[in-house]
């Protein structure tokens, strides 16, 4: 698939349910949030049509995600359905964990390729700080992570957002998980969206990331694990694993984007923010095909997010990352 700037388009981010067990700052807010009515939801067989179709058109690798994906009730089954789509060549899940020890070899039975997890800190004591959730789930993520090893998932790679004064300082910790195991963390930058903007004072561009690295030891450029998409890997000499950055405001890659994003209640957006979007969901209910809805959406596909920190002009009204499977 080609968009209208002559991008190649082989990836989707599916969004299986808004809905999370933990409530983490940048991404979530407390309460006051309206959940995806659930006959809005696009059922399994539905997804399943609409990544079938989109195969047809070029679609090589797809990405379950949320909120949290394993909320939503048997996801295995939807990762069986897309199993049987010939084209599919990589199936990938963004999970914070919590639920991989009762579903991680389940999940790799039923094809999951690849895990990325969402770890913000290393530290008991500040879980509920950032996740805003009891701590015995921070017990459950590392225990999951655990699972994940030994249900045979590999690379593993951790994603943690950065934010300063409440997990900053544990830059050097992340990196020493790299030289004792085959982890690859990968520092996001903060991405302001509506209900976070007050974190603004908080964010940490990479350039500083790189330099308390650089502290640490020499870091060499590295090519990454499998799967990579927009982030840099850097590897300290004799590491198993690797620090990645990725950088959406200080460096941002959308002119090499490759991806669309499909909402729990089927809409197709073809960037992160903005309000780029064709619903798919009713050309799928009713005329029971989405190829020219998915042909529309990709002319229109911008050519780079707008985002500016501490404001929020240029997210498109998005309130939280949550909604659309980050
Ligand atoms: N900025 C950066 N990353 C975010 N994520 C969620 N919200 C934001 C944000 N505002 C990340 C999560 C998770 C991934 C799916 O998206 O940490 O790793
Ligand atoms: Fe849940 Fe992930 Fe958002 Fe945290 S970042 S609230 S784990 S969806």
């Amino acid at each position: 698939m080609k968009d209208g700037l002559g991008r190649s388009i082989n990836y989707l981010r599916i969004s299986v349910i808004d809905k999370c067990n933990l409530r983490c700052t940048y991404c979530m807010p407390v309460a006051g949030f309206e959940w995806i009515p659930k006959s809005e939801i696009l059922r399994y067989e539905e997804i399943q049509a609409i990544v079938r179709e989109m195969a047809g058109m070029g679609l090589r690798r797809v990405r379950i995600t949320g909120g949290e994906p394993l909320v939503r009730q048997d996801l295995p089954e939807l990762v069986r359905q897309l199993r049987t789509i010939p084209e599919i060549e990589d199936i990938s899940m963004s999970t914070n964990a919590i639920l991989l020890p009762r579903f991680a070899t389940e999940l790799r039975l039923a094809g999951v390729d690849r895990v990325n997890i969402s770890l913000d800190t290393l530290r008991r004591d500040r879980f509920e700080e950032i996740a805003r959730r009891p701590v015995r789930l921070f017990d459950e993520t590392m225990h999951g992570i655990y699972a994940a090893e030994r249900a045979g998932f590999a690379p593993i790679k951790i994603n943690t957002v950065l934010l300063r004064g409440l997990n900053d300082d544990e830059v050097a910790d992340f990196a020493r998980a790299t030289r004792n195991k085959p982890w690859h963390v990968r520092f996001i930058e903060l991405m302001p969206v509506g209900e976070n903007l007050h974190l603004a004072d908080r964010f940490i561009g990479t350039d500083e990331v790189l330099e308390r690295l650089l502290e640490i030891d020499e870091l060499l450029p590295d090519e990454g694990p499998r799967g990579n998409g927009p982030a840099r890997y850097y590897r300290f000499a004799g590491a198993p694993g690797s620090v990645g950055v990725i950088t959406p405001l200080s460096h941002n890659y959308c002119d090499s984007c490759n991806r669309l994003r499909l909402t729990a209640d089927g809409r197709l957006r073809t960037c992160l923010f903005g309000d780029h979007e064709v619903d798919l969901k009713t050309p799928l209910r009713s005329v029971g095909s989405v190829r020219a809805a998915v042909e529309s959406a990709l002319l229109d596909k911008p050519e780079r997010h707008l985002l500016v920190m501490g404001s929020d002009k240029g997210s498109g009204g998005l309130g939280a990352l949550s909604q659309v499977g980050g």
